[in-house]
């Protein structure tokens, strides 16, 4: 058994900063993992949220190979082709006009947080540093952001945090609205909370952020790393609510499971960032912008967005069926195809449970089952996936 072996040495050599399920995966197509022991897994994680085009897809595959043959890194001291190319398909198919690349979800939250703070410095408001950010969001685990996120179990052993985050409940403008003071100068919100358990935004809530914003003259930041490029059925969760941000940052699946962050912001607020005030070695290399071209062009030739929303409603009613037959189901909610079921009991055992019978699904916020696959997923692998669920609801009632 490679996977025991491999189980040893990971605990010789690394640092115990995760929790790993005794899996070791060795390759992948689709929505289907197989581990070095041979053993078959239907994913529904999808690398958390990442590979929205499923595993290998040959485009990707083929892109990056392609770049690998040709340039791999440079730095930003040069100009890079498929950099400015994928920043000309998020700008000409978001609110935004400017990008900024980097390499992870909290790194574009950190740019995201500078960002806001310089604007505010520069339009002569030199007191206005604070961000107001929700209870139970997740923005990432570097400092600044870990501070800006709204659990306190991801703080616990790394005081002093980064100040300047003032937190409130999410859902209540009343309380966001209460919070702003002269020192304010953004609100950072996840439009969908995703790690703090897939909680939805109530319909005018967004909205009423952005109205707020405009009336005290403070910006919107959309924390889209878990629900942009496709998740939801649409390319940005944002389309979703009738409602544009100032800045909005992406991650996770926007290079199909290459390592790529990305800041958007309108024009206005992006020319706070002027040479010398931000920069990543790394940030948009040749290798994560071609990847990142391939999944945005996917994406924008529309069929695997209405496919997510087709699979999306067809899992979300199987869901709401077994919520009518499992007591344990308190509630199902999500978009797209970000969906969960929050439980009345805790879901890790199901999650253990639903592996060994070869099937991924991730549990959050303790009692929330979050199923997010490749958006690439079929209906039959959705029909499996809740009868097994079926079974395994029914062993833990
Ligand atoms: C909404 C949100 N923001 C930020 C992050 C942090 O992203 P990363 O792990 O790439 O730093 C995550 C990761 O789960 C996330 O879900």
């Amino acid at each position: 058994m490679r996977t025991q072996s491999l189980i040893q040495e990971a605990e010789k050599y690394l640092m115990a900063t995760y929790k790993r399920f005794p899996i070791a995966p060795e390759k992948g197509e689709g929505c289907v993992i197989t581990d070095v022991d041979g053993k078959k897994y239907l994913d529904f994680v999808a690398g958390i949220a990442v590979c929205n085009l499923g595993h290998r897809p040959p485009e990707l595959v083929e892109a990056i190979q392609h770049q690998a043959g040709r340039l791999i890194h440079t730095s930003n001291l040069y100009h890079i082709e498929p950099q400015i190319q994928l920043a000309r398909l998020l700008v000409e198919n978001s609110f935004g006009d400017k990008v900024f690349f980097c390499n992870s979800g909290a790194e574009a939250n950190e740019a995201a947080i500078k960002l806001a703070r310089k604007y505010a410095k520069d339009q002569g408001r030199e007191d206005a540093y604070r961000i107001i950010c929700m209870n139970e969001s997740f923005h990432g685990r570097t400092l600044a952001t870990v501070s800006a996120t709204g659990q306190k179990k991801f703080h616990k052993g790394f005081a002093p945090l980064v100040t300047g985050f003032d937190h409130v409940p999410f859902n209540n403008l009343e309380a966001a609205a209460g919070a702003v003071t002269d020192q304010t100068c953004a609100v950072l919100v996840e439009p969908i909370q995703g790690e703090g358990g897939v909680n939805m935004p109530s319909p005018d809530y967004l909205k009423g952020l952005r109205e707020m914003c405009d009336q005290r003259n403070i910006l919107l930041i959309f924390d889209e790393v878990q629900v942009g490029i496709g998740r939801t059925g649409l390319l940005f969760a944002y389309e979703h609510f009738d409602v544009k941000p100032h800045i909005m940052t992406l991650a996770k699946s926007l290079a199909g499971g290459f390592p790529i962050g990305a800041m958007i912001a309108v024009d206005e607020v992006a020319e706070s960032f002027s040479p010398g005030t931000h920069a990543s070695t790394f940030g948009g290399n040749f290798l994560a912008t071609a990847a990142g071209i391939v999944v945005m062009k996917r994406m924008l030739q529309g069929e695997l967005l209405a496919h997510a929303q087709d699979v999306g409603v067809h899992f979300r009613e199987g869901l709401n069926r077994l919520k009518d037959r499992h007591n344990v189901i308190k509630e199902v909610r999500g978009l797209g195809l970000i969906l969960a079921i929050e439980l009345t009991i805790p879901g890790g055992g199901l999650v253990s449970k639903a592996m060994e019978k070869g099937f991924l699904i991730n549990c959050t916020a303790d009692k929330i089952l979050r199923f997010v696959p490749p958006l690439v997923v079929q209906k039959e692998q959705v029909n499996a996936l809740l009868e097994t669920l079926d079974e395994l609801l029914a062993e833990a009632e």
